[in-house]
């Protein structure tokens, strides 16, 4: 059969209430233009994350009903551990409420005052917790990463020789980790290969610095080696994930995206120093060790979500839907990161309103266009999210303004999807009409959370 379906059917519903593009109208400017400030009952189709947005299965909700609530040596905590070891292979295996919890555990211990964590692409929260650790984030994308038309199998792969370059000029004592998101979220939601972990696997080796991967996204990423990188086609998806954390000497993974899970996340190693040290930090900050920041229900739900993300089918839908979205922009020439990743479509708002200059947020004026036309609701990533004011006041922007769809989990059918076409084309053809944005209100961190604005 050539029609690839949802592989899972719909046991229980969540209604959506469909507004007028009149009461849109209202709604948006009472949340200053700022799609984050909206309340979800107002979206139709709410793609402003993948995190921890996912529908769980039957398994999963009858895992939340067994989870076991000991305070110490839950066995739910023990079944947690044990499918987390023989995914990754790693001993130590640290609970946590979400996975901003588990960098913020490992960077308060390997980041500080000189250090620099290297990455292909570190997620905002990562940088974060490097930096208030004292540490700089370092991204040392590949060059085919940093262009949005480009069509490359894997644009989120590491610069190895940027990489031997950074470690010669500043030296390995300085560099306490590097970590590899799989797939680059802030890039485009591209993965790396197989063969570029192995690479900076080897360069870490070689310096004796500790070599993680940001897993968030892991089983995407590897569902794009077995069908991009030759010699895993004929291999599991189990089996693809499992040689990949075979190189890392750690993990941070937020179960919010590939576990299915509503909250949670993880911090695994090798390393029994680190370990203890991360256990010590894990109890003043999120519980005892067999919990974390989680109850017993919670770590059912992950185990099970770890056990159904890597089955085949599930992926081979879940990708295709993305890659189907993709296709319905191409036919219109709607510009967009190429190829479309793994969890999200990144529409390149730069291109699609090139009469927008960066310092009236073009990114922020797509979507709210999405919203006013179909009730879909994105998220910026570009001036409002990375930008920065200079000395003179001046607003300095990052390379690329996008607007980020990102497509939760079994969540939405196809019907959703050719819906959601049909609202970007259709704001394609009213491109011309589209206005910028200015900044009303900002605050001093992360303001794309919380700014306000006014249409031009
Ligand atoms: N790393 C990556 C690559 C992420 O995408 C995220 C979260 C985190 C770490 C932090 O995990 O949210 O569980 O604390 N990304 C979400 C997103 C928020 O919308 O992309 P968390």
């Amino acid at each position: 059969m050539k029609t690839i379906i949802e592989p899972f059917r719909i046991k229980s519903v969540e209604p959506i209430y469909v507004t007028t593009r009149e009461e849109r109208e209202k709604l948006l400017a009472e949340a200053h233009y700022n799609p984050f400030l909206l309340k979800a009952k107002d979206v139709i189709i709410d793609l402003l994350t993948d995190s921890g947005t996912g529908a769980m299965s039957s398994d999963q909700w009858a895992g939340i009903m067994k989870g076991d609530e000991s305070y110490a040596g839950s066995p739910s905590f023990y079944r947690f551990e044990s499918v987390i070891r023989e995914l990754t292979g790693m001993p130590f295996v640290i609970p946590v409420h979400q996975g901003r919890a588990a960098e913020k555990i490992l960077f308060t211990i390997k980041s500080g005052k000189g250090k620099y964590i290297i990455s292909n692409t570190l997620f905002d929260t990562t940088r974060a917790n490097v930096e208030f650790a004292g540490g700089e984030g370092v991204d040392l994308l590949c060059d085919e990463g940093r262009q949005p038309s480009l069509v490359a199998p894997f644009k989120g792969n590491m610069n190895v020789k940027a990489l031997k370059q950074f470690i010669a000029d500043k030296g390995a004592e300085n560099i306490p980790l590097v970590i590899i998101t799989v797939t680059n979220n802030s890039g485009g939601g591209q993965p790396v290969s197989m063969e570029n972990i192995r690479a900076v696997k080897e360069v870490c080796k070689a310096n004796k610095i500790p070599f993680f991967i940001d897993a968030c996204r892991f089983a995407e990423n590897c569902y794009f080696i077995k069908q991009r990188e030759k010699g895993y086609e004929n291999k599991t998806v189990k089996e693809i994930a499992q040689e990949l954390f075979s190189y890392a000497d750690g993990c941070t993974m937020s179960a919010k995206k590939d576990a299915f899970a509503n909250i949670g996340g993880f911090l695994a190693m090798h390393d029994p120093e680190l370990a203890e040290q991360s256990r010590n930090l894990l109890i003043i900050t999120e519980g005892f060790p067999t919990y974390g920041g989680l109850a017993g229900r919670d770590l059912e739900a992950i185990a099970t979500g770890l056990e159904e993300i890597v089955q085949e089918e599930y992926l081979k839908y879940r990708i295709r839907s993305i890659e189907y979205l993709g296709e319905k922009l191409d036919a219109e020439n709607i510009p967009y990161i190429k190829p479309t990743g793994g969890h999200a479509l990144y529409i390149d708002a730069k291109a699609f309103l090139p009469h927008i200059p960066a310092d009236q947020y073009p990114g922020q004026a797509l979507s709210c266009a999405l919203y006013l036309e179909g009730g879909v609701r994105g998220v910026e990533i570009g001036s409002v999210m990375f930008g920065k004011y200079d000395d003179d006041g001046k607003l300095v922007s990052p390379d690329n303004e996008l607007v980020r769809l990102a497509i939760p989990r079994r969540t939405y059918t196809q019907s959703h999807i050719d819906y959601l076409a049909e609202v970007i084309v259709e704001v394609f053809k009213k491109r011309r009409e589209i206005h910028g944005v200015a900044i009303t209100y900002e605050s001093q961190y992360l303001r794309h959370f919380t700014a306000q604005f006014k249409m031009l």
